[in-house]
C-alpha cells in the first residue's frame, strides 16, 4: 500500500492505496465522488475524464499513484460558490446532453479545450479535440454549440 497526498478540487486529501488501484477507483470508490463516469475502463470514451495539474487526462488509465503531489480537478469542482459555472450553464442552455453519462468527461474536456484554443475556437477543432469523448446518444451537434458558446464568452 502507499500513503499518497494530492490536492482535490482544492482541497487536500490523504489516500492509502494499493499499487494498482486507478485514479477513477480512487476518485469514486474511496474518496466518494460519483460524478467522474467509467464507461469503458480502457482509455477509449472519456467519461472519466478529470484535470491533473489543468489538463483533461483519463483517469481510468492513471494510476493513482501517479497523482501523489498532483492537482486533481473533477466535475464536482467545476461549480462556482454553488452555481454552475458558464460551461456548465452553457451545456444546460443548449441541451447538450441526452442521457447524461458522459457530459461530466465532456464538460472536463471542454474546458481543456477553451484553455487551449480559446474564445474563437471553431467547431472544426472542438469535433477533432472531443475525438477520445464517446457519446452514445449521438448528441455531439448540441455538445460543439455549447463550447462555442461558453469559448466565445470567455472574449
Ligand atoms: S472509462 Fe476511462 S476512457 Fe472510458
Ligand atoms: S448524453 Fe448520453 S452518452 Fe452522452
Amino acid at each position: 500500500m502507499h500513503d499518497i497526498t494530492l490536492t482535490l478540487n482544492g482541497a487536500a486529501v490523504t489516500a492509502r492505496v494499493a499499487p494498482g488501484t486507478t485514479l477513477v477507483a480512487l476518485i469514486r470508490d474511496q474518496l466518494a465522488l460519483t460524478g467522474t463516469h467509467i464507461g469503458c475502463d480502457t482509455a477509449q470514451c472519456g467519461a472519466c475524464m478529470v484535470h491533473v495539474d489543468g489538463v483533461p487526462v483519463k483517469s481510468c488509465a492513471m494510476l493513482a499513484v501517479q497523482a501523489d503531489g498532483r492537482r486533481i480537478g473533477t466535475i464536482e469542482g467545476m461549480a462556482e460558490d454553488g452555481r454552475m459555472s458558464a460551461l456548465q450553464a452553457a451545456f444546460r442552455e443548449h441541451h447538450a446532453l441526452q442521457c447524461g453519462f458522459c457530459t461530466p468527461g465532456m464538460v472536463m474536456s471542454a474546458a481543456g479545450i477553451i484553455d487551449r484554443h480559446g474564445a474563437n475556437v471553431d467547431d472544426a477543432t472542438i469535433r477533432r479535440a472531443l475525438e477520445g469523448n464517446i457519446c452514445r446518444c449521438t448528441g455531439y451537434h448540441n455538445i460543439v454549440k455549447a463550447i462555442r458558446s461558453a469559448a466565445a464568452a470567455t472574449a
